[in-house]
């Protein structure tokens, strides 16, 4: 065998072997790939069904101004007071409560209280923002033109600020809003 022979590069090509059988071991790690393949292919409906990450609630198309409006009725119908020019508002137990992400505020101030379920609508009316619960890690895509029920409990008491995470302009990092938790 020459120098040249024994060299694989681009220039020379190494042999062919396609012509002989695959060693088992091969044959073995193969189907291992196939049967893993097969599983991680059903774990993508399986998981859209049965996931924990799926939203809770309902969502559908909403007009944001329409949406600003419910908002407005719900804060004129359930404020208790006023933090720094942003309504408080306490909804009853069980209610449906508005949240409106807007450049560069979360309004109103929410007051719940701890144990009781409510359907929290959110929604923006301009752009997108992020909604992030802290010190709790819950975050939301808050999208115009989509209303989201979501079904929440609060589990905890205290006073949770929520953050924007979503870049949103000039004021985005001012943009930080309030949700007091009651027993
Ligand atoms: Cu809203 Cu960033």
């Amino acid at each position: 065998m020459s120098e040249t022979e024994s060299m694989h590069s681009g220039i020379v090509p190494p042999q062919g072997v396609w012509w002989k059988n695959v060693p088992p071991q091969e044959k073995v790690w193969i189907t291992i790939a196939f049967v893993w393949c097969m599983i991680l292919f059903a774990m993508m409906p399986v998981w859209h069904i049965r996931g924990g990450q799926n939203p809770s609630g309902i969502r559908h198309k909403v007009d944001p101004a329409a949406f600003l409006e419910r908002t407005e009725r719900f804060v004129e119908e359930y404020k208790i007071g006023e933090e720094s020019g942003i309504p408080v508002v306490e909804p009853p137990p069980g209610s449906h409560v508005y949240l409106v992400g807007r450049m560069w505020q979360w309004y109103p101030v929410l007051k719940l209280k701890k144990g009781v379920e409510y359907t929290l609508h959110l929604s923006s009316i301009d752009v997108n923002h992020g909604f992030a619960l802290f010190p709790v890690n819950i975050n939301f895509q808050v999208i115009p033109g989509y209303d989201y029920g979501l079904k929440i409990t609060p589990n905890q008491s205290g006073d949770f600020r929520i953050i924007c995470n979503e870049f949103c302009g000039i004021g985005h990092h001012m943009m930080v809003g309030k949700v007091l938790v009651v027993d």
